[in-house]
């Protein structure tokens, strides 16, 4: 429950995203006035920064129901037929890692989000048939770490498509010091510029940081969160200055160590880290690649010169 009171309940306390939030308020608003549901939002963009709150908000904001699932919770048809035809008028559904649908429940999902209908097969063979079953009209909230990885007539499918971006220090900063307010933690304006910082411009690594921070202030301190509280417990969570965790550091120093930089393929920097491809892919990759430590090229990832200089390590060919 704490976890759900931490999130902001309608876009007015949603910090951040602006783009994302003023077109969204416009389409929220222009639905409302025609007494209609919101058209289907599709959000993309890496984990953390925010798409189930954004769902959440959507059906706050459009004063109806949300049901929450995900891509590879619903197997079968017959799992998302359960989920339709539960639905209130006007509900959002918002269905997580919606990329990992597979093909037969979203050839089931087009019909439904086109004309709220279901053509469901009952039965095998010569005695299958097929029943229609008509929904009650509602609002698909899809979410993914890469709209590439969507089918393209899934994609087709959403009239509002998003791109949800890494956050400033600044807006982070407003984050972790409302969230400092929620769990009614006193933190200084610099310790808050300090996990703001050393967050990923993510807000849930920002979050999870402060709730560790808080931790130590608690134990090691009067309770309140300070800047050298924040420094010390952050080098314990082996999160360095710039906000790379250990697997970061794994990554980056491995394609140093023994690929000479890259250019190096992602199953082999997998391999040889012991992470999965997909989890680098989405997880590590996006953030490094934006703060111009890692380069995609044809030929595999290659570190840039800002990994050695962050290393200490004399840049080769210099
Ligand atoms: N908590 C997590 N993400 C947030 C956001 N974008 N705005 C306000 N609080 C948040």
């Amino acid at each position: 429950w704490e976890e759900r009171s931490l999130r902001p309940q309608s876009l007015s306390q949603y910090i951040g995203q602006k783009s994302v939030k003023d077109n969204l308020k416009v389409f929220i608003e222009a639905a409302k006035m025609r007494e209609e549901c919101l058209d289907h939002v599709l959000l993309y963009g890496p984990p953390g920064l925010g798409k189930t709150t954004l769902s959440l908000i959507i059906a706050n904001e459009m004063g109806v129901n949300l049901r929450t699932t995900s891509g590879p919770a619903i197997e079968r048809p017959g799992d998302l037929a359960a989920v339709l035809t539960g639905l209130e008028p006007g509900d959002v559904l918002f269905i997580d890692e919606i990329h990992r649908l597979n093909r037969s429940v979203e050839e089931v999902l087009y019909p439904a989000m086109e004309d709220y209908f279901l053509d469901i097969v009952i039965g095998k063979g010569p005695s299958a048939r097929s029943v229609r079953l008509d929904l009650p009209p509602f609002t698909l909230v899809g979410a993914t770490t890469r709209a590439g990885m969507l089918s393209a007539p899934l994609r087709d499918r959403f009239g509002v498509v998003s791109r949800l971006e890494y956050y400033t220090a600044e807006e982070l900063q407003e984050i972790v010091e409302r969230t400092a307010d929620v769990l009614e933690v006193k933190m200084d304006k610099q310790a808050a510029e300090e996990v703001a910082k050393r967050s990923r411009g993510t807000p849930r690594i920002a979050n999870r940081i402060l709730k560790r921070v808080r931790d130590f202030a608690q134990v090691r301190g009067d309770g309140t969160i300070n800047y050298a509280i924040t420094d010390e417990a952050l080098k314990l969570l082996q999160v360095d200055k710039l906000g790379l965790d250990h697997i970061d550091h794994k990554l980056l120093l491995n394609i140093i160590e023994k690929f000479r930089g890259g250019p190096v393929g992602l199953d082999t920097i997998a391999a040889t880290i012991g992470e999965e491809s997909h989890t680098i892919e989405d997880v590590y990759e996006p953030y490094l690649m934006q703060i111009g430590f890692l380069q995609r090229t044809p030929r595999g990832r290659m570190v840039t010169s800002s990994v050695y200089n962050h290393f200490n390590l004399e840049v080769p060919g210099k």
